[in-house]
């Protein structure tokens, strides 16, 4: 047997002993008692009775063996700074932001809101939360008010941390009046907002409630905060992410479980080594982010790279000139940002020195053969695609080249990465499927180390969403569709339900039609997900107004009432004024038929739609 398949029985096989051994990875304040506790299905707890911290192991733990090696690399080409931390650096300012906390009440088990750009001090911000065991939720700058407000809401959040403004290609864009608004909007009311002055843009504050950040740490300079000694089962963090219904999903993850999965998967996904580092160009706001940009890189005693700005500025060369000046050894990005390098000129790949660079790793969305080949063809090194979800936290298919090097398929992520129980199954009997046959992409429980513990304060949901999903069977639905080959290769096919992937960002279609149905002149509206050769998908919607008589400016006025309540991230392309959308008999809107008209296809069979000539209709108004 290969050594891959042998690895990947035993995780399965015996969990006890597998995880045991990769446990070893981190450091622990306390042994676990028992590897596994899996009697009350689906909820798995790792490492009962261990005790340990996200922080100690991404920062303390270094200062023995690294203390003046790079650990942070602020990079911001919207405000033309670079800044290094050491591990000690870094330990340094996590101190002085875990005392401004502490001084402000927080303590372990309370949430803290980051809201913030891609700048050095939302690492400290997280890792602060995670020394002094506080729960932290990341909320992706891209989104405005309405999507925070139903974060604040559903976190609780005891305090916010935020910065005044982010920039994006060459122009501020202001966080803070959307975070006051936000505030205002929601029930829950934090006590105090920190808030990181970069001097971008003008703002005011809430006297009382607002901290300048500056000021908090200046009153503590040498700081010595104690990392928390946290059960290995106590939350580390929540990451909202959309789902089926517009209400998002507050997926929960573990400490000690993350921790393990995160070092293994840079050792044998990854191939990662203590000293190098990490250019993974996602955001703090996304589940990639928050593993490989923080946690995992951190963890594993790499530098890791944050990179504010777009890959077109100064001029399309400036990740690479990052991977030279850097010595990157590690990349991680998403093919739709390969999709947008490969319409510059091709002289700025061979402008700079990529020796140090092994691999590039891609995830977030499909990766297109003409784009793997064209992003092998132009840095030479091995391009390697992983599929896995926020509910997972890290890769579920891989090829894993730090336990053995396999053949690499294109349109393949590769096969399922240890400790995941892969299935195909039927959606309508969840009979396991065969080789080349479409089905439901599934795991079989328990869910390795790191996965989601549970949907945040609502274990039912987490259930009915997650493990009721497929009949007949309790296992975990990712909601994917998905074929293997006689190899084992898993092949990804997109969603079974109504999340789509605009440029590798994972939002919910309802989520776009509740925020366009607020507007006063929208009856209704369906919202779908529409191929696109940048993008992958962008979302389309179509829109019945209440007075079609006033509807010369209504698609504009939706635009901006989307951007204004989820934000800009959650835009549509277009959204096309109709008169009626498809229907079934029983009052169903037909999305399918709607994404197969955007995307020039055939809607196919027709016969349960109660008003044939609707789809006639609103292809003439799209002038397909
Ligand atoms: O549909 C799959 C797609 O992205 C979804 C998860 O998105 P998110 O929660 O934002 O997590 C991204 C973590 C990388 C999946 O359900 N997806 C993710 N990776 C791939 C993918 N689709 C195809 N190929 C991939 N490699």
């Amino acid at each position: 047997m290969s050594a891959y398949k042998t690895f990947h029985e035993r995780s399965i096989k015996d969990p006890q002993s597998f995880w045991a051994e990769q446990a070893q990875l981190i450091e622990w304040f306390k042994p676990f008692d028992q590897v596994l506790e899996y009697s009350k299905p689906p909820f798995a707890k790792w490492y009962v009775g261990g005790k340990t911290n996200l922080c100690h192991n991404a920062v303390d733990r270094h200062l023995k063996t690294q203390a003046d090696a790079r650990a942070l690399v602020a990079v911001s080409t919207e405000t033309d700074q670079e800044k290094v931390y050491t591990f000690k650096e870094l330990h340094t300012e996590v101190n002085r932001m875990a005392a401004i906390l502490k001084d402000q009440g927080v303590a372990k088990g309370d949430r803290v809101l980051i809201y913030m750009p891609m700048i050095a001090e939302a690492c400290f911000a997280m890792l602060a939360c995670a020394r002094i065991g506080a729960i932290h939720s990341v909320v992706f700058g891209g989104f405005a008010s309405h999507s925070l407000a139903s974060r604040i809401d559903d976190a609780k959040p005891k305090m916010v941390i935020s910065a005044e403004a982010g920039a994006r290609g060459g122009k501020a864009v202001p966080y803070k009046p959307l975070l006051d608004e936000a505030i205002q909007l929601a029930t829950h009311k934090p006590d105090h907002v920190l808030i990181v002055d970069r001097r971008l843009v003008e703002f005011t504050k809430v006297v009382g409630r607002d901290l300048d950040y500056a000021t908090e740490r200046a009153k503590h300079m040498d700081a010595q905060v104690p990392c928390e000694h946290m059960d290995a089962t106590d939350p580390s963090y929540i990451l909202y992410t959309s789902g089926t219904t517009g209400k998002p999903k507050g997926v929960q993850r573990d400490t000690g479980g993350y921790a393990v999965a995160l070092a293994a998967s840079m050792k044998y996904i990854y191939g990662g080594q203590a000293g190098e580092t990490m250019f993974t160009t996602s955001d703090i706001g996304w589940v990639v982010g928050h593993s490989y940009i923080i946690y995992g890189p951190l963890i594993n005693g790499m530098a890791t790279i944050m990179y504010e700005g777009t890959p077109l500025r100064p001029d399309a060369g400036i990740w690479w000139k990052l991977v030279q000046d850097y010595k990157v050894s590690v990349m991680f990005s998403a093919p739709t940002a390969a999709r947008v390098l490969k319409k510059q000129d091709p002289a700025f790949l061979t402008k700079y020195d990529l020796s140090s660079l092994r691999s590039i790793f891609l995830a977030g969305e499909p990766l297109d053969e003409p784009t793997a080949t064209w992003l092998h063809g132009a840095v030479n090194k091995p391009i390697v695609d992983n599929y896995w979800q926020t509910e997972t936290g890290w890769p579920m298919l891989a090829l894993q080249r730090g336990v053995e090097v396999m053949p690499h398929k294109f349109g393949s992520p590769g096969v399922p990465v240890y400790g995941y129980n892969m299935k195909l199954l039927d959606d309508a009997t969840g009979a396991e499927l065969g080789a080349d046959q479409k089905g439901v992409v599934a795991i079989e429980g328990p869910l390795p180390p790191g996965c989601m513990q549970t949907v945040w304060g609502d274990d039912e949901r987490f259930v009915k969403t997650y493990w009721q999903a497929v009949p007949g069977k309790m296992v975990y639905s990712t909601f994917d569709w998905g074929i293997k080959d006689k190899d084992g290769y898993f092949f990804i096919l997109g969603r079974t339900d109504d999340v789509i992937n605009v440029a590798g960002h994972r939002l919910g279609t309802r989520e776009i039609e509740e925020s366009i149905s607020s507007h006063p002149n929208i009856a209704e509206v369906a919202v779908v997900g529409v191929e696109d050769k940048l993008k992958g998908q962008v979302a389309v919607g179509f829109a019945i107004p209440k007075d079609a008589n006033k509807t010369e400016t209504l698609e504009a006025e939706v635009m901006k009432t989307v951007d204004s309540q989820l934000g800009a991230v959650a835009r549509p392309a277009r959204v096309y004024i109709v008169n009626a959308l498809p229907k079934t008999r029983s009052g169903k809107i037909v999305r399918r038929s709607l994404q197969a008209i955007a995307e020039g296809r055939d809607p196919g069979d027709l016969s349960t739609m109660e008003d044939q000539t609707v789809l006639a209709q609103i292809k003439t108004i799209m002038g397909k």
